[in-house]
């Protein structure tokens, strides 16, 4: 099964951008990490810090589902919920941090309601449980 690992703005930045919050595994060892646990996935990643990217990546894969970490655009992007929706992929939202327990502005989220469901708070893990989703 092919699995598109999609992630956004300053996620890029993982293992040195406020690492209390968001841990200290990079991005690549993340991806690493879901590689060695999932060798059974076909996985293609993407990490764009612009928005259009983002939706150019969710239209054009012919992936069976996405994990989806769209960062701050999560709380702000109409046209990645739109993307969601209209290309009818199924999308796992996740999030390292606990977006609930946050800021208020964090704890809304645009891409919830055309999601599969949402995995918030287990860091690094939050990746690997939205993948185990996919396999049950
Ligand atoms: C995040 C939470 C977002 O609020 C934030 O803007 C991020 C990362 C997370 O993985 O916890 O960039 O999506």
């Amino acid at each position: 099964m092919k699995l598109l690992v999609v992630n956004g703005p300053n996620l890029n930045l993982l293992g040195r951008r406020q690492p209390e919050i968001y841990g200290t595994k990079s991005l690549a060892d993340i991806e690493r990490e879901l590689r060695e646990s999932f060798p059974e996935v076909e996985f293609e990643f993407f990490q764009s810090n612009h928005e259009g990217a983002i939706i150019d990546a969710l239209c054009a894969t012919d992936a069976r589902g996405v994990v989806l970490n769209a960062g701050a655009y999560t709380h702000t992007s109409l046209a990645i919920a739109d993307a969601i929706a209209g290309t009818g992929l199924p999308v796992v939202e996740v999030h390292l941090s606990n977006i609930f327990a946050r800021e208020e502005i964090r704890r809304q989220s645009l891409i919830a309601p055309v999601c599969r469901g949402c995995i918030s708070g287990f860091g690094a893990d939050s990746y690997k449980l939205a993948v185990a989703s996919f396999l049950q």
